[in-house]
């Protein structure tokens, strides 16, 4: 591999020439593809100098190269095609080059590649330099009209249809996109197709395109779709702009999807559903995904990004619209408090250690090691940050804004947090910092009461993160309500809004002194640093009107009693016992909401949380601690709990309703608790009549953790033997319920297993991104854990280093624990880095890693 070099926003430069338009022609072939471009080029009136032409390429053959209809001979290297400048035309010039390149060959799933004997392509963000020489850019922004020649049925490009015949096809997009848009597909596919008309009345024909057989598999995704296409005009005022909308499920992928413009193409695990083999949580990520793809068109395609450190502008938004997609397509509430599980595990553990990133990073070596929770998860919430402090209206009038000015633009965060500037009149100079600064801010909380004045004392601090040691006081948004003591709301929500180091704030004409309830919502991506007895955590869980904080009241309270059990022995609290019990009884409350509180948190969360105490957190005692949690919650809930299971046991026909997806969820959380009771007799008839993936999956997965389930692990392999995707499930449970000692065997068998494909991200991130996330056996202390885990990141980098490097991230978490478990885990990272030809990917992340420490 040749070294890659830093790349920094600060030198930015516009491209030297534009691209008027670009005619590609494809001869598909598995080992010889040949790729004719023919580039419309001339230079950019933006660049005073007159500059060579550099056009990125990696890994094509050249075969030949005309100027204007003249052969020439261009300066090629590794990386690039070069001409002179001198070698140029004054005016407007045509560059034709054709070149030849192996989809088969094709391992790291980036360019144009095969998987099961259909040709894709994935160009985001440097894929389209390995399909032909072209300024890979995403501020170069150019008309694409493609032919493909191919004996294969089904020949997909971007844009529109222009006409087809025996083995070839012609596609037009009208509308000017970067390359990293581009996609092609061709195959033997079969359509489920769907027709949409928009607000203003233009048809559009909707096709989702998936291998034969798996046609009747694809209902809920185009369900999803329309429903996308409909919110998006209701609520953000945009309609889809070609005739027609496709989307392609492929088995082989890198990422969960993209979104291409007018050909989206998935990962099939996000396309394909029905009740017998998708969980109510693949559901709910399929219409998820399927949305966020969709919003793209407009939040990316139609307004996409300068560079790529502007990734989070068109990502964080993205995510933002789908999360408000997702709050109004099924419950609000249960939707915010999922999201932050997510942001708190997935975003805070990153901002916690040594690959700690702004939202906007000010440079990167390998642009792929960017697609993190940071710039899509922490990106979303600043959006919803900017969203409280300007108000519904506000955000309303900005973001017409932005779509009025920035259509057709490669835009920055500059160009987008002007807009809120200019629509409200706000400045936002101290705001940018959420863009700027990483790591999470801690907020101190401190009360007084004085003769009837009630003041909230916030304190803010933003630690050190790598890199990045001088940090300063954010903006942040703080919404609060404050209850009196009989639980009575007192003050309604309100925004308070901190902007100081140290602030303070007032609240007169109380009667008694309140119960605050702060940071409703999750107004803010921080970690709330306020200790509270006990008695004031279970009466907010019962009390509060804000359904995210009366789970965050349960949640806080069953964290610090899991702490106090791995850190002191202390025994299970009788207080958190009760708190729960009266959530899990309540009939009047949601029962997905019931299901969320009786999930226990995360053991990666608790380690989390005791190395921010200033302790080693111990993975054994921690997962020992969630064990007796888990067991006195069994015996506390006693026999209320069977008949909460036959109340929820009904025989309504299936739906993948959140309504109905909440009961599954409550009735599992319910069967799992059960089988502590009866040695898991109830699960294994529960598998046996289940009628859904959901319920076939959580009775496995009750019978998994109390040792039971071997005979049914071979029942599902016998039914779904054949359908890699649902194996995944398979695989993943059994290694998320190994004992901690074993985990590592366990994996390890699953992964060598003969006719495991293992190449296959979706396979490979399965079962070792399942040992990853079994904490205690991730970092079991004979190191079993990550010496497979860096064996088969080994293994997979020289195939494909894009999936190894994002595996990688295991390791991000290593300098938490004590010395024993970092020697461990350091010999692993320099083993890793000492790999004869490690990809740049890998090497990057390695080495980030292992500068923390
Ligand atoms: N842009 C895709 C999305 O978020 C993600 C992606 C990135 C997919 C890079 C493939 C490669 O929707
Ligand atoms: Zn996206």
């Amino acid at each position: 591999m040749s070294e890659q070099k830093t790349v920094y926003l600060a030198d930015y430069r516009p491209y030297s020439h534009v691209v008027e338009s670009v005619d590609l022609t494809f001869r598909l072939h598995p080992t010889a593809t040949r790729v004719v471009a023919r580039l419309s080029l001339r230079q950019n009136p933006a660049r005073k100098d007159r500059d060579h032409l550099r056009l990125d390429g990696e890994g094509l053959k050249l075969i030949s190269c005309k100027l204007d209809g003249q052969a020439i001979t261009p300066a090629v290297d590794e990386r690039s095609l070069t001409i002179a400048a001198h070698e140029l035309p004054d005016g407007p010039f045509i560059l034709e080059t054709e070149v030849e390149i192996a989809p088969e060959a094709n391992t790291a799933l980036e360019g144009l590649y095969m998987s099961k004997g259909m040709y894709c392509t994935q160009c985001e963000a440097e894929g389209f330099r390995k399909i032909t020489y072209y300024p890979d850019r995403p501020d170069v922004m150019s008309r694409f009209k493609v032919r493909i020649e191919s004996d294969l049925p089904v020949l997909l490009s971007n844009g529109n249809p222009v006409a087809s015949g025996e083995g070839w096809a012609e596609w037009d997009d009208p509308w000017p996109k970067p390359a990293y848009l581009f996609a092609l597909v061709a195959g033997d596919l079969r359509a489920h197709s769907a027709s949409f008309v928009t607000a203003s009345g233009r048809p559009v024909d909707l096709n989702i395109w998936v291998r034969p057989g798996d046609e009747d598999r694809c209902a809920y995704a185009m369900d999803s779709l329309i429903r996308s296409m409909r919110w998006d005009e209701q609520v953000y005022g945009r309609e889809y702009d070609l005739d027609v909308f496709n989307i392609v499920a492929v088995d082989d992928f890198n990422m969960g999807a993209m979104e291409n413009k007018g050909l989206n193409i998935f990962n099939s695990r996000y396309v394909l559903a029905s009740p017998e083999t998708a969980t109510d949580d693949d559901y709910y990520r399929i219409e998820a995904i399927i949305a966020h793809e969709y919003f793209h068109n407009w939040t990316g395609n139609r307004i996409t990004c300068r560079d790529w450190f502007q990734l989070c502008l068109k990502e964080g938004l993205t995510v933002f619209r789908d999360h408000q997609f997702s709050a109004d397509m099924r419950s609000a509430a249960v939707r915010r408090i999922e999201d932050v599980v997510t942001l708190r595990s997935r975003q805070f553990r990153e901002d916690d250690g040594p690959l700690a990133h702004p939202v906007r990073p000010e440079s990167f070596v390998e642009i792929n090691n960017f697609y993190t929770a940071t710039v899509y998860e922490k990106g979303a919430e600043v959006i919803g940050m900017l969203k409280s402090l300007v108000g519904d209206a506000g955000y309303k009038r900005a973001l017409d804004l932005y779509f009025e000015r920035h259509d057709g633009d490669a835009a920055t965060i500059e160009d987008w947090l002007k807009v809120f500037e200019d629509a409200t009149g706000r400045d936002l100079s101290q705001f940018k910092l959420w863009y700027s600064e990483a790591g999470t801010p801690r907020l101190k909380v401190e009360e007084t009461w004085d003769n009837g004045v009630y003041t909230l004392t916030f304190t803010q601090k933003n630690p050190p993160t790598p890199g990045q040691p001088i940090k300063h006081p954010k903006v942040i948004p703080i919404k609060v309500g404050l209850l009196n003591p009989n639980g009575d709301e007192v003050v309604p929500t309100i925004t308070l809004e901190m902007t100081r180091a140290k602030q303070s704030f007032r609240f007169e004409g109380l009667a008694a002194r309140p119960v605050p309830s702060i940071l409703r919502g999750f107004s803010a991506p921080v970690v709330l640093d306020r200790k509270a007895p006990p008695e004031e955590r279970a009466f907010l869980l019962a009390h509060d009107t804000d359904a995210f904080n009366k789970w965050e009241a349960g949640r806080a309270l069953a964290k610090e009693v899991m702490a106090d059990i791995a850190l002191k022995g202390a025994p299970v609290s009788p207080a958190w016992l009760d708190a729960l019990a009266a959530v899990t009884f309540d009939d009047t409350l949601d029962p997905a909401f019931r299901a969320l509180c009786l999930r226990l948190p995360g053991e990666d969360d608790i380690a989390q949380t005791i190395h921010a105490m200033g302790r080693i957190p111990d993975p054994a005692k921690i997962h020992a601690a969630r064990r007796e949690m888990t067991g006195a919650l069994a015996i506390r809930l006693g026999e209320g709990l069977s008949r909460l299971y036959k109340d929820l046991d009904d025989n309504a026909p299936f739906s993948p309703s959140a309504a109905q997806a909440g009961r599954r969820a409550l009735k599992i959380a319910a069967l799992g608790l059960l089988s502590r009771r009866d040695g898991g007799k109830l699960a294994a008839s529960a598998f046996a009549r289940a009628r859904s993936m959901t319920e076939e999956v959580g009775a496995l997965s009750a019978l998994l953790e109390v040792g039971q389930g071997q005979a049914e692990l071979v029942s599902f392999a016998a039914r779904w033997g054949r359908d890699a995707n649902v194996m995944d499930k398979w695989h993943a449970l059994q290694i998320a319920h190994a004992e901690p000692a074993e985990a590592a065997a366990v994996a390890a068998r699953l992964i060598g297993a003969p006719g495991f494909d293992w190449k296959n991200p979706n396979r490979f991130r399965t079962v070792i991104g399942a040992l990853a996330a079994n904490h205690a056996g991730f970092h079991h202390r004979s190191g079993a854990g990550y010496r497979l885990v860096a064996d088969w990141l080994l293994k997979l980098d020289p195939l494909n280093p894009q999936t190894a490097a994002r595996v990688s991230t295991a390791f991000e978490t290593w300098p938490r624990y004590d010395a024993a478990r970092r020697k461990l885990a350091r010999t692993e990272l320099e083993r890793i880095l000492a790999a004869p030809d490690l990809s740049g990917d890998l090497r990057e992340m390695a080495e980030r890693m292992l500068a923390a420490g």
